[in-house]
């Protein structure tokens, strides 16, 4: 998944044409014969390889993937869905081993940590456009991987810092997020281990500076200690503004307004982990918070009560 529309609310129905096979089942190994070539053009593609012992019990998992996605899609044929899903590299964890590789998120300390950093107003009176979509006025930079690496949060911070760079100098610079996973410890980060966009911002802020990606290349691992250049600081951060938790009103002030926004959101369910395309939608729960992106922009249309507006968002789990 690169670029993710996530539904505002909930009632947009996309039809989506998709045609699916019939899997003649063996039952004597308990795998699927006739997914032979499949599962090894998978393995190819995604250069994985197994111990002999291992690779049946990955198949299995594959194969039930597998089969959730060409149902999912068969009932996104037949109008029950918004979004669409495809085999992709998650393709032989289970939900709980893609949750436990892709939680990047520490919890929320009780207290703040101090700085610049103050609560998003909105105006009652700011009336926002339609659509907005930052990618396209030269705001966001191309989709990064975070890798194997609880990263997300600096990511997500990163693509802010990039966005509201490009809003003051017109100059689109790739920021360091392997600065941020080795330097920004003293503000809570744990590198690789989960972190908090905030607590990112703050080590900007403080730090009075972030490398460039070309200057502190992205390593997918902790890698300390510290390597910041303070010769080549390339954006800064003066302040920081938090959006009230799941107030999507003021987040869609804030991307008009500002440009780019570090947002949070909870991505345990095997619909996300297979996204594909379309507007995702899922009964998700805005208390679990697991993985940041970015809002590059949005869509907001209601027609007659029917609500067919969602968020443009940029992973880096891809
Ligand atoms: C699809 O949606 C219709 C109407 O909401 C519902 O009756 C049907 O059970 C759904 N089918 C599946 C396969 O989910
Ligand atoms: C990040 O930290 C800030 C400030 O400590 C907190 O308000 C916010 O809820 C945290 N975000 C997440 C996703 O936990
Ligand atoms: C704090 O942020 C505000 C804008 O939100 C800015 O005007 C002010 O200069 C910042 N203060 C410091 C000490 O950086």
């Amino acid at each position: 998944m690169e670029f993710a529309m996530v539904h505002r609310h909930p009632v947009s129905i996309l039809v989506v044409a998709t045609t699916f096979l019939v899997f003649q089942r063996t039952s004597s190994a308990g795998l699927d014969l006739g997914l032979e070539a499949a599962w090894k053009d998978w393995k190819a593609t995604h250069g994985k390889e197994y111990l002999e012992s291992e690779e049946s019990f990955r198949r299995t998992i594959w194969e039930k993937n597998l089969q959730m996605i060409q149902q999912h899609n068969l009932e996104a044929s037949l109008g029950n869905h918004t979004y669409r899903l495809g085999m992709n590299h998650f393709g032989d964890l289970t939900n709980e081993e893609y949750n436990q590789r892709t939680n990047c998120l520490s919890p929320g300390p009780a207290e703040p940590l101090g700085g610049n950093v103050t609560l998003f107003r909105t105006s009652a009176a700011l009336v926002t456009p339609k659509e907005v979509d930052w990618r396209k006025k030269g705001y966001v930079t191309q989709v990064k991987d975070q890798g194997n690496c609880g990263s997300c949060w600096a990511f997500s911070a990163t693509g802010a810092l990039e966005g509201l760079h490009f809003k003051v100098t017109k100059h689109l610079v790739s920021l360091s997020e392997q600065n941020l996973i080795d330097c920004s410890g003293k503000f809570r980060n744990r590198g690789c281990g989960g972190g908090n966009a905030s607590w990112a911002f703050l080590y900007v802020q403080h730090n009075k500076g972030i490398n460039s990606e070309k200057t502190y290349p992205y390593l997918s691992k902790n890698s300390a200690p510290c390597r910041y250049d303070p010769q080549k600081p390339v954006a800064k951060c003066t302040s920081v503004v938090e959006i009230p938790k799941g107030d999507e009103r003021a987040l869609e002030q804030a991307v008009y307004g500002a440009g780019p926004v570090s947002i949070a959101l909870d991505s345990r369910s095997k619909e996300f982990q297979f996204y594909k395309s379309g507007i995702f939608f899922s009964p998700w729960s805005d208390k679990v918070l697991t993985h940041a992106m970015l809002a590059v922009g949005y869509v907001n249309s209601q027609e007659s009560g029917k609500g067919r507006g969602y968020w443009i968002l940029k992973n880096s789990c891809v």
